[in-house]
């Protein structure tokens, strides 16, 4: 069985779908860490971001695994380093990349077979796995996301007010609503959860329910 998450960033998808996937006995996937891991990557290597060849090199050339909370790339653990402002601003480029995004997509597809997943991102209802049997797309005010990001940051040392928060989040909904390869929409078929004023464990309880209901 395939569960996908989609939405924006700060809807609260990771911890939703990892806490998910734990309760369900099913493999994790965040695909935003496949695009984060490409794009530290290609920072770390010195390839511009603007190299739309020297970064698919890049995307085909890196064994990434973002399973379980956990991105592995070529073997080292970069979980921490690829949530970083520098890396989160430069992702884009990745994921603006139609090549990269196929070779990811394959790589999404694959991890899938022969296991039970929970799977969240931005395109994950529409076209990595546009059957999956459950389809939930998690949204929150805009506010709301900004102040779990800014809670989530300064957690991690990161000096940003939360002023500066909500414009870079603005910025980001911005490229993903309107990227056209693997935008962010709402499959028609996906249900649509908001999670303001929701505990994470409400998220996860009201996500169990509508998990048990399409088995
Ligand atoms: O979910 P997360 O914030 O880690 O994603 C990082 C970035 O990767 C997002 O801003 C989005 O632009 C991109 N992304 C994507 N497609 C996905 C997952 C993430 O384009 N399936």
């Amino acid at each position: 069985m395939v569960v996908t998450i989609d939405g924006p960033a700060g809807a609260g998808k990771s911890s939703a779908a990892r806490t998910l996937a734990e309760r369900l006995g099913f493999a994790f996937l965040d695909t935003g860490g496949m695009y984060r891991a490409v794009a530290f990557a290609a920072l770390e290597r010195g390839v511009e971001l603007t190299d739309a060849e020297g970064l698919l090199r890049i995307a085909q050339g890196v064994a990434i695994e973002s399973l379980d909370g956990r991105v592995v790339l070529d073997g080292l653990d970069v979980t921490r380093a690829v949530r970083t402002v520098r890396v989160t601003a430069a992702t884009r480029h990745a994921a603006d990349h139609p090549g990269v995004r196929e070779h990811l997509v394959q790589m999404q597809r694959q991890t899938a077979e022969g296991r039970d997943l929970v799977t969240e991102g931005r395109d994950q209802s529409t076209v990595v796995f546009p059957d999956a049997q459950c389809k939930i797309f998690l949204t929150a005010s805009e506010r709301v996301r900004a102040e779990r990001r800014f809670l989530d940051l300064s957690g991690r040392g990161e000096r940003l007010s939360l002023d500066e928060v909500l414009r870079a989040q603005h910025q980001r909904d911005e490229e993903d609503f309107h990227r056209p390869t693997g935008g962010l929409i709402k499959a028609p078929d996906a249900i649509e959860v908001n999670t303001d004023g929701l505990s994470p464990e409400q998220v996860v309880e009201r996500l169990m329910t509508l998990v048990s209901a399409s088995r």
